[in-house]
């Protein structure tokens, strides 16, 4: 890895806070920033100072190829505060690991631990009232990179910017999820940067997801490019399906993204002996289970959403409602989850830092 990590940061405060301007009760996903962001550049092939200061927009040179070609990556990460005032992170290893794989498949430079942690830890602190506490409240962390190099050439960068942002969060969805089962489009192919954190496999999926959308769906079940008969993420978050009393979710690959809370979930249902198969689910099987009955919960796991149950989904101009459940297995593995984010069940794991 070409690095250079420096042990200094280099710091400026803030001189007043936006804090007293903000409703907390009443937040729109990813819609406020703190006070202060991160940034730190990559210029001939090393890594400079990180900078910490208040956060505002950047000049930017209009050829830089982040603009052209979406050489563009990101992290979604949350800081939680316990009932002492403790500030916690989850699994931030993870984060870092897949950043750093999703800048190799992008043809970037990885960036140094110590950035990337020590940049998240001097940031949080400052921005520390910013992470208000109780369950379903979190700070929002938007570690990412983009490519700042000049020139229109279609060829990697040679300059890049790491940066994090911060957005205090309450829910991602407003509501109910229906869902609709892509037919034609597809999120990621064999091959392709379906399992980076790649700007481009997001904003692949607006349109699909605007046409799902006049149809009365909130998100999209992405199905296989190649035969559109797998089923694979459900909108930006990965998919699991309970039939009968196991739960089903889709192997990682280079088509599906290696969700943190996806991997957890799989931790957790291990632990408590929940019948647990990673494979496939075809959408043949969807439709039977849901016609014979055996079909019970589909949720989405994810950072932003955290858990999400889809309450239907439809399929070929036919909606199929899913049956109402006493104690969802969604909401029990989102409670275990968040009981130990939030610090409020023993995390036997050793995934709060
Ligand atoms: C996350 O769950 O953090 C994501 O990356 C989804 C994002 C598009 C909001």
């Amino acid at each position: 890895m070409s690095q250079n990590p420096t042990d200094t940061f280099s710091v400026t405060k803030a001189e007043t806070s936006k804090i007293a301007s903000v409703d907390f009760e009443n937040l729109a996903f990813g819609n406020v920033f703190t006070d202060h962001m991160l940034y730190c550049d990559f210029t001939d092939g090393q890594w400079g100072t990180p900078v910490i200061t208040p956060y505002a927009p950047m000049p930017m040179d209009p050829s830089s190829r982040v603009f052209h070609y979406g050489q563009a990556i990101f992290e979604g990460m949350k800081a939680y505060k316990d009932e002492q005032d403790a500030i916690w992170l989850f699994r931030p290893d993870q984060n870092l690991d897949r950043f750093n794989k999703s800048a190799v498949r992008l043809a970037m430079p990885e960036v140094p631990e110590h950035i990337f942690m020590e940049g998240l830890k001097q940031l949080i602190n400052l921005d520390k009232e910013w992470v208000k506490k109780g369950k379903g409240n979190s700070l929002y962390l938007r570690p990412f990179m983009i490519a700042t190099g000049h020139g229109v050439i279609a060829s990697p960068s040679a300059q890049y910017r790491f940066m994090i942002i911060m957005s205090p969060a309450k829910s991602y969805y407003q509501g109910e999820v229906k869902v609709l089962i892509a037919e034609h489009y597809s999120r990621a192919a064999n091959g392709g940067i379906g399992a980076a954190k790649a700007a481009g496999n997001y904003s692949a999926q607006f349109y699909p997801t605007r046409l799902a959308n006049e149809q009365g769906y909130q998100q999209v079940i992405w199905t296989d490019d190649a035969t559109h008969t797998k089923l694979e993420e459900a909108g930006t978050m990965n998919v699991f399906f309970k039939i009968n009393d196991t739960l089903y979710t889709a192997p990682t690959s280079e088509r599906i993204l290696d969700g943190v809370t996806r991997k957890s979930i799989l931790e957790l249902v291990k632990r408590d002996n929940i019948k647990l198969e990673v494979r496939s689910v075809l959408v043949e099987e969807l439709l039977t289970a849901a016609n014979d009955g055996s079909l019970k919960e589909i949720f989405g796991a994810g950072t932003a959403a955290v858990i999400n149950p889809i309450v239907g989904f439809a399929y070929q101009d036919t909606y199929y409602e899913l049956p109402k459940q006493e104690n969802p297995i969604a909401l029990q593995i989102k409670d275990k989850l968040t009981n130990i984010q939030h610090k409020l069940a023993e995390d036997t794991f050793g995934w709060t830092v």
